[in-house]
C-alpha cells in the first residue's frame, strides 16, 4: 500500500474512533438533560394541578375533574392526564392519549409507597413517551394519584440529530485528513525525495553544479545531508582520479592526499601521527541554544588538517571552546571531522589561570613579539613562564599516556606553544621520532637575546629530532642562535646540530594549502566570479566593477592598517576608481584579552570609518569592514569574487590567505598583492611584491593589479598556480615525515 493510503487510512480509522467516542458520550449526556428536564416540568405541573385536583376528587365530582381536564389540554394538548383514587382506581382521563392500554398500577403503588412522583418511559401508540406519576395527598393522606404523559419523541431525534452531525462533521474531517495528507507528503516527502533523485541524476550526467537545496532541519533533512557529503565525496573521487589521470600523462610530480597516504604507510607502516598544537582543528560553541562546530581562522588549522584528513591518528589541543567538555568523551577524545570523521581529536583542559598565563600572557605576549618585528614589545613575566612550562608539562603528559604502548611513535609538534615539550617528550620516551614545526618567523640572535629564558628555550627544542621553520633565512636566524648562546657542535653543510651526542636537523618546510582546492561544497566548480561579485555587492548594498579582498585574524602583524592607509593613498591618486571599486576585509577578531590585540580592534574599525567618511558616496564607500568569524565558504566565495587580494603582513612566518587565494582561482584569474615580509613571498613570484610600509607602492600596485591586461593576468596567476601544484601541503607533510623518519635514532637511544 501506498505511504499516503496507509496514512490516510490510519488518520481516518483514528479520527473515527476518536469521533464515535466523543458522540457517544455526548449522546448519553443530552439523553440525561433532557430526560431530566422532561421530568422536572411533570413534577412542576403535577405539583401546581394537585390543589385543582383534590377538592373534586373528595367530594367526588368527576365532571369538575372532566372540565379541568378539558381546559388543560386545549392549553397543552401534548400532555395526556389521567386521574386514580387511592384504590387504584381510574377516575378520570384526557382523550389524546389511549391509557386503557397501560398498567399503571405498579407504578402507582411505588410512588404512594414512596411518597414522590416518579418517572419512566414507556410506548405508547408506537410513540415513546414519558410517563410521570405522582401521588396526590390532602393533609398528609394519599387521596389519589395523578398520571402525566408527555410525548418524549422529541429526545430520540434529538439524539439521532447529535449522530447526523458528529457523522457529517467525521466526513468533512476525513476528506480534510486526504486533502491535507496528500499536500504535506506531496511537499514533504514525494516532492522532495523526486527532487533528490532528479539531483543525483543530473549530477550523474554531469548537468548539475549547484548544491542541493532542501531544508536542512526538515524530515529528509538528515538524508539530504548525507547524500550531500556521498556526492561531495564522489567529486572529490573523480577530481583526484582525473589528477591521478593527468599526473600519469604528465608524469608530474604532483602531490594528493591519497599519494600522501600511501606515502606515509610506506615510511612509517602502521604507526600514528601525533600531532601536538595550541589550537584545536575543531572546536565546539554555544550560540544561542545550539552547539555549533566551528572551524578556528587561522594557518596552522588550514595546514594540518588536510593530512590528518588523508593519514589518521591524533591530535591533541587545548580544548577552548565553550562546548568543548560536553561534546568530548571522558577521555577529552573526540573523532573528527564531525561530518566524516577519521583522526582523533584529544582535547586537554587548562584552568583559566593556565590559559591566562600560557598562552595570552608567555605564548602571545612574549614569544609571538620577540619573534615577529613589527616594533610590539614583548613583555616576560615569571608568572606566564612557570604556567609556559606547566602547560607544556601537561601536554607532555597526556601525549606520553597516549604513546604508551606505541614504539618508535612519529610526533610533529606545532608551533611556538610548545617550545620545551621535545626535550619532556625525549627525556621520557627517547625511542620517539620528535618533529617541531616553528610555524612564525625565527629572529636573529640579538633580538632573541633579550628573552630571559632564552637558554630553556632553546634546550627545549634542540632536544628535537627535527626542527623546522617556513624558510632558509629563519634556519639560518635559529643556528645562529644556538651559535651564540649555547655550546654546541654546528654542521653548516647538514644544517644540523649535535649537542651531548645528540643531533638535530635544523630545515626549512615551507607549509602550503591543498592544490588542487579540495572542494568544500558541491557548488565550487561551476559558480562564476560575475554570479558571486553580484550576491556580494547585494549583501552589501553596493555596486562596483572591481572588487578588492582581504582575509586577517586581526593581528598586528598582518599590517592591516597599512592595508588601509594604502588603500586611502590609490583612492587619493586614482580618483577614477571612486565607486568602481571596494575592499572587503574579513577580518576575525583573535586574542581579544591581550590588551594590544583589543585596542587594534578599535584602531582598524576606526581606520576604515575615517577613510569611508573622507571618500564614501551616496551607494558606495571605499572599505566595507567586516568583523567576524566567517566560515571557509564565506571566505571562498570572496576569494572567487575579488579581483585582487590583499596580504600585507609586516611580518609573517609564511601566510597561508595568499597561498589559499590563489588555489582558489580555479577561474585563473585575479591578482595578488603580497608583502615582502612573508615567508610566501619568496615562492610566490607573479604577486605584486610589496613593503606594506611604503604606503605609495601599495597604492600603485593596486593600481598595477587592476589595470594589467587580462592575458597577463591570467599568466601570472598560472604560474602561482603551478608553484602551488607542486609545493602543495601533501608534499610538505610528505617531506616532513619521510625526513623524519628517515632520521637515524643511534647516536640519541
Ligand atoms: C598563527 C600561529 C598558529 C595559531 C594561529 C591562530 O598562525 O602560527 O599557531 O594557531 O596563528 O592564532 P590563535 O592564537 O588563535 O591560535
Amino acid at each position: 500500500m501506498k505511504i499516503t493510503l496507509r496514512l490516510i487510512v490510519s488518520l481516518i480509522f483514528v479520527a473515527a474512533l476518536v469521533a464515535t467516542i466523543f458522540s457517544y458520550y455526548q449522546v448519553q449526556n443530552e439523553e440525561e438533560r433532557l430526560t431530566t428536564e422532561l421530568t422536572l416540568r411533570a413534577s412542576t405541573l403535577a405539583e401546581s394541578m394537585e390543589g385543582t385536583i383534590s377538592e373534586p376528587l373528595l367530594s367526588n365530582s368527576p365532571e369538575r375533574l372532566k372540565k379541568f381536564i378539558e381546559r388543560f389540554i386545549k392549553r397543552d394538548p401534548f400532555v395526556g392526564i389521567a386521574i386514580f383514587d387511592s384504590q387504584c382506581v381510574f377516575v378520570e382521563k384526557s382523550p389524546n392519549v389511549d391509557f386503557s392500554k397501560q398498567a399503571f398500577t405498579k407504578y402507582i403503588m411505588e410512588s404512594t409507597t414512596r411518597k414522590e412522583g416518579i418517572s419512566y418511559f414507556e410506548t405508547i401508540d408506537g410513540i415513546k413517551t414519558h410517563i410521570y406519576t405522582f401521588p396526590l395527598r390532602r393533609d398528609q393522606q394519599i387521596i389519589g394519584s395523578l398520571i402525566l404523559t408527555h410525548n418524549a419523541s422529541y429526545i430520540e431525534s434529538r439524539l439521532k440529530e447529535i449522530w447526523r452531525n458528529n457523522f457529517v462533521r467525521l466526513l468533512i474531517l476525513s476528506f480534510l485528513i486526504i486533502l491535507t495528507t496528500i499536500l504535506v507528503v506531496r511537499w514533504s516527502l514525494t516532492g522532495p525525495i523526486a527532487q533528490i533523485a532528479d539531483w543525483l541524476k543530473g549530477l550523474r550526467m554531469g548537468k548539475i553544479k549547484q548544491p542541493l537545496n532542501l531544508p536542512r532541519g526538515d524530515v529528509l533533512g538528515p538524508l539530504a545531508n548525507e547524500v550531500t557529503i556521498l556526492v561531495k565525496n564522489l567529486a572529490l573521487a573523480r577530481a583526484s582520479a582525473e589528477v591521478e589521470a593527468r599526473l600519469r600523462a604528465e608524469s608530474e610530480s604532483l602531490w594528493t592526499a591519497e599519494r600522501l597516504k600511501e606515502h606515509v604507510r610506506q615510511e612509517v607502516g602502521n604507526k600514528n601521527l601525533y600531532v601536538i598544537s595550541n589550537r584545536e582543528p575543531y572546536m565546539h560553541q554555544r550560540r544561542g541554544g545550539t552547539i555549533e562546530c566551528i572551524i578556528p581562522a587561522g594557518g596552522l588549522v588550514t595546514a594540518i588538517d588536510p593530512i590528518m584528513r588523508s593519514c589518521g591518528g591524533t591530535w591533541i589541543a587545548h580544548g577552548s571552546g565553550d562546548a568543548d567538555l560536553e561534546t568530548s568523551d571522558r577521555n577529552g577524545k573526540i573523532p573528527v571531522p564531525p561530518e566524516e570523521p577519521n583522526y582523533t581529536l584529544k582535547r586537554v583542559w587548562l584552568t583559566k589561570e593556565e590559559e591566562e598565563g600560557y598562552y595570552y600572557g608567555f605564548s602571545n605576549e612574549g614569544i609571538w613579539p620577540l619573534c615577529h618585528h613589527t616594533h610590539t614589545r614583548p613583555i616576560f613575566r615569571l608568572e606566564d613562564w612557570i604556567h609556559y612550562q606547566k602547560v607544556n608539562e601537561k601536554f607532555a603528559e597526556a601525549l606520553l599516556d597516549e604513546i604508551e604502548n606505541e614504539e618508535e611513535p612519529l610526533i610533529l609538534i606545532q608551533d611556538y606553544h610548545f617550545a620545551l615539550l621535545p626535550f619532556l617528550i625525549k627525556s621520557k620516551r627517547p625511542d620517539a621520532r620528535v618533529a617541531i614545526f616553528w610555524h612564525i618567523p625565527w629572529p636573529n640572535p640579538e633580538a632573541f637575546g633579550i628573552c630571559p629564558w632564552k637558554r630553556e628555550i632553546l634546550l627545549g627544542l634542540l632536544a628535537a629530532d627535527l626542527v623546522s621553520f617556513q624558510i632558509q633565512y629563519h634556519c639560518n636566524n635559529f643556528l645562529d642562535t644556538i651559535d651564540r648562546f649555547l655550546e654546541s657542535k654546528i654542521n653548516w653543510e647538514q644544517f644540523s646540530i649535535e649537542r651531548q651526542e645528540h643531533i638535530t636537523l635544523i630545515k626549512p618546510f615551507p607549509i602550503s594549502v591543498a592544490f588542487p582546492a579540495v572542494l568544500t561544497t558541491v557548488e565550487q566548480p561551476g559558480v562564476n566570479k560575475e554570479t558571486l561579485l553580484k550576491k556580494i555587492m547585494k549583501d552589501h548594498n553596493i555596486s562596483v566593477e572591481y572588487l578588492g579582498v582581504g582575509v586577517d585574524r586581526i593581528d598586528y602583524t598582518k599590517g592591516i592598517i597599512e592595508r588601509f592607509r594604502g588603500l586611502e593613498r590609490f583612492f587619493e591618486k586614482y580618483p577614477e576608481f571612486i565607486e568602481k571599486f571596494s575592499f572587503i576585509e574579513l577580518g576575525a577578531p583573535s586574542r581579544t584579552h591581550i590588551k594590544r590585540y583589543h585596542d587594534l580592534l578599535a584602531e582598524v574599525e576606526e581606520t576604515a570609518n575615517k577613510i569611508n567618511w573622507r571618500f564614501q558616496t551616496k551607494k558606495w564607500k571605499p572599505i566595507i569592514y567586516l568583523e567576524a568569524h566567517h566560515n571557509h565558504d564565506t571566505i571562498n566565495r570572496h576569494y572567487k569574487a575579488a579581483d585582487l587580494c590583499m596580504v600585507t603582513s609586516l611580518h609573517d612566518g609564511m601566510n597561508l590567505v595568499a597561498k589559499e587565494y590563489v588555489a582558489a582561482r580555479d577561474d585563473e584569474d585575479g591578482a595578488l598583492i603580497l608583502s615582502q615580509f612573508t615567508g610566501a613571498a619568496r615562492e610566490l613570484h607573479d604577486a605584486f611584491i610589496v613593503n606594506p610600509y611604503d604606503v605609495e607602492e601599495v597604492a600603485d600596485s593596486i593600481h598595477s593589479s587592476l589595470t594589467m591586461p587580462p592575458d597577463e593576468r591570467k599568466l601570472r596567476m598560472q604560474r602561482m598556480q603551478g608553484i602551488l601544484r607542486e609545493h602543495n601541503v601533501y608534499r610538505w607533510a610528505a617531506n616532513l615525515v619521510a625526513t623524519l623518519s628517515r632520521i637515524r635514532l643511534k647516536k640519541n637511544t
